[in-house]
């Protein structure tokens, strides 16, 4: 489904709302950086392992990998990504960063990652300020919770968590859409 300028215009501008709104002081203070804040972002992961095109490359599995389509992360896989971040759930509803590393399908039952990924801001107050996620992401629990553990430029020394939501999961392709919550503590 197609966003139309106008929504398109609408979600970019409740993204930015949604990082200025929740961006207050007085949490705790650091005598040389000052005061910490308290910073919340909204956005959708598209993870795409399908196509010409894919946001998503496998690139290490184990011995005798039976490969894709039927289970396209089998226990043991290792992915690089370079994942586009939206406003919206469409991925032409205005992109707001991207999230580059790389996740490995890492539990020998039900689907569970382990995440390294670098999450950069392309707009608003925090473009070019970046968050760490290394956690576990047990993908088949439709709510699961994320470590936050460092951060780049704005968000230096940012810890914090990611909750996440699947929006779209095709699991015979493996393409995904993610709903992402993430609260940072930063300087
Ligand atoms: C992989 O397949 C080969 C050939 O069928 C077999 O000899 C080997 O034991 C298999 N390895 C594993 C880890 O299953
Ligand atoms: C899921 O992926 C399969 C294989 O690429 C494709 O045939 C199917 O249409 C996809 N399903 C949806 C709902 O997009």
């Amino acid at each position: 489904m197609a966003t139309s300028k106008r929504v398109q215009t609408l979600l970019l501008l409740a993204f930015f709302v949604c990082v200025f709104a929740h961006r207050f002081p007085a949490l705790g203070a650091h005598p040389l950086l000052g005061a910490e804040k308290l910073t919340k972002v909204h956005f959708f992961l598209h993870d795409t392992l399908s196509g010409s095109k894919p946001s998503a490359v496998l690139v290490a599995h184990r011995e005798n990998h039976t490969g894709f389509p039927n289970d396209p992360t089998p226990f043991g896989t290792a992915f690089v990504i370079d994942d586009p971040l939206t406003a919206g759930p469409e991925l032409d509803s205005g992109v707001v960063g991207n999230a580059q590393g790389l996740y490995v399908s890492s539990r020998q039952g039900p689907l569970s990652l382990v995440l390294g990924v670098d999450f950069e801001l392309t707009a608003g107050p925090y473009s070019g300020s970046s968050f760490v996620v290394f956690s576990r992401n047990p993908v088949t629990e439709p709510h699961r919770e994320l470590a936050v553990v460092g951060g780049r430029g704005a968000f230096r020394l940012a810890r914090g968590f990611a909750q996440l939501h699947t929006h779209y999961l095709n699991t015979t392709n493996g393409d995904a859409v993610i709903e992402y919550d993430v609260t940072l503590l930063h300087y």
